[in-house]
């Protein structure tokens, strides 16, 4: 069959869009800033990913907009230069949730989500304490993407990652364990997954210790 997501509703025989099923799975940007007056602010975001790892930095995207106008999340970046984003996790599910929730800009959405804000180190905005990990992000650049809602934006959040804090319990032998993380990510439709069976390949050439 063939589904076309442009102009031709003949052409779209499925009962749901099936495109964000298409890219499956999206690991989950959650990521916590400031605003210009204080209000903390969290939202979650699976059009999110690693760009780059020397330097490091990632991208997440902003589509679409919040009842009050902008989403707060690029509202907040563009005007402090920095944000956090923290891995959503099995067991922080549901608190991930919560602060999709299209709250208004000066509701504290740590209070919202019952969630502890940490101090930062190199950055203003708070981290989520109860999230093993937590990457204290730089505002590169945002990047304004193609639009057809009207009232709304779609922009594209680059960042530089300046620091990671890594709980000591999501750790063996100094590896990341994803067993012990269990990292949740965004699939099509309402599903998520979390991370399942794991298998190790090596690429042709790769020694012992290279990623
Ligand atoms: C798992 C998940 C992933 C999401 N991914 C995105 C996304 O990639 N882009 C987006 O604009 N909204 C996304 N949303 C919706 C935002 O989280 C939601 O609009 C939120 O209220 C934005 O908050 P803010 O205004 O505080 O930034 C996602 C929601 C969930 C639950």
């Amino acid at each position: 069959m063939f589904y076309d997501v442009d102009e031709n509703p003949a052409c779209r025989p499925l009962p749901r869009n099936p495109f964000k099923a298409c890219v499956a799975p999206r690991p989950i940007g959650w990521i916590s800033s400031l605003g210009v007056d204080g209000v903390a602010n969290i939202a979650p975001y699976s059009f999110f990913n690693a760009l780059a790892s020397d330097p490091p930095l990632i991208m997440y995207a902003s589509n679409g907009h919040q009842p009050h106008g902008a989403k707060d999340t690029v509202t907040n970046i563009e005007a402090t230069g920095d944000f956090v984003v923290n891995v959503a996790t099995w067991h922080l599910r549901d608190a991930m949730n919560a602060t999709s929730a299209p709250a208004a800009a000066d509701v504290d959405e740590f209070v919202l989500a019952g969630l502890t804000a940490a101090t930062s180190q190199k950055v203003r905005a708070p981290r989520i304490a109860e999230s093993p990990i937590n990457m204290e992000c730089v505002l590169v650049r945002t990047v304004e993407l193609p639009c057809t809602l009207p009232g709304s934006r779609n922009v594209m959040v680059i960042g530089r990652v300046v620091g990671l804090h890594i709980a000591d319990s999501v750790l063996t032998e100094g590896l990341i364990d994803m067993a012990k993380l269990r990292p949740i990510s965004r699939l099509g439709y309402l599903d998520y997954a979390e991370v399942g069976d794991l298998f190790t390949l090596r690429r042709p050439g790769q020694k012992g210790g290279q990623d």
